[in-house]
């Protein structure tokens, strides 16, 4: 079956346990970004959950200024609407858990996260082969005195037709780690369950409980050795989890750094 298809099978189905995510949602079978369509309609007033996806992009982005390669039928392209301004701080860790839980969910790939985001396949010792099969992308409209919205993509590897080839080792696919097909429907319909359930519990009783899943999700962040790029060259250090406003802690020479924004390598 089509994208489409398994798409409109899966989300025709237990939709109470989505919430508001995907009440509503269009296909386009290509456009240039969904986080571009999903931010025009936000500032016309769609509603929280709103979902776009598409089954191929042009334009696609991803996080620092990069591109996300988005070939036709080969990886979800999705972007759906954030209203609650209490989830505003966590929005991108709790995007990032709701796609691995997904991922765990609908197809059983035990993945990880990689600070802060990345959702990635990894085998070999000490965490030292890892392919990313997804990524998230938040972006907020802000007015001077609250945030207006947060629009929330994610990209997912289906198919090795996905893959950049300039990220050639470093990036996977979901049939790619598993050898077999993978329903898209179903991924999708499990990372909007799980966000729904991580969203609600942030609104409900604040962030701990997410802040535990992500751990729980990316054993690297303890004990990996890791490089970052400081204001004055390469820093090096140790990772030593997150803190309670999910920024990644790294025990360096002069003590712990917190690193808030950007990307960590591991070494
Ligand atoms: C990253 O750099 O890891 C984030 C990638 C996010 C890609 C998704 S695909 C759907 C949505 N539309 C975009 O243009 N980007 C996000």
């Amino acid at each position: 079956m089509s994208l489409r298809g398994d798409i409109t099978r899966a989300l025709s189905v237990e939709a109470g346990r989505r919430g508001v995510f995907g009440s509503s949602w269009e296909y386009f079978d290509e456009i240039g970004s969904t986080n571009d369509v999903a931010l025009r309609a936000a500032e016309q007033g769609a509603p929280e959950g709103a979902l776009f996806v598409a089954g191929a992009q042009t334009a696609g982005r991803g996080r620092m200024g990069r591109s996300w390669h988005s070939p036709p039928e080969a990886g979800l392209y999705v972007s759906t609407i954030v209203r609650r301004g209490v989830l505003a701080p966590w929005i991108t860790l709790a995007g990032g858990v709701a796609v691995a839980e997904g991922i765990r969910e609908a197809t059983g790939l035990p993945v990880q996260l990689k600070w802060p985001n990345d959702v990635v396949a990894v085998t070999g010792h000490a965490f030292r082969s890892r392919r990313k099969l997804a990524g998230v992308l938040a972006e907020a409209s802000s007015s001077a005195e609250a945030i207006q919205y947060i629009v929330l993509g994610f990209g997912i590897n289906l198919r090795a037709a996905a893959l950049p080839p300039e990220l050639e080792g470093r990036a996977g696919s979901l049939e790619g780690e598993l050898g077999r097909q993978v329903d898209g429907g179903a991924v999708l319909a499990a990372a909007l369950e799980a966000l729904n359930r991580v969203t609600s519990d942030i609104e409900a009783f604040g962030p701990s409980q997410l802040l535990t899943e992500w751990m729980r999700l990316s054993p690297s962040a303890h004990g990996s050795d890791v490089e970052w790029d400081g204001p004055e060259g390469v820093r090096t250090g140790v990772s030593a989890g997150i803190d309670t406003q999910g920024a990644l802690r790294v025990s360096t020479s002069s003590g712990i750094e917190r690193i808030v924004s950007g990307e960590v390598r591991w070494k």
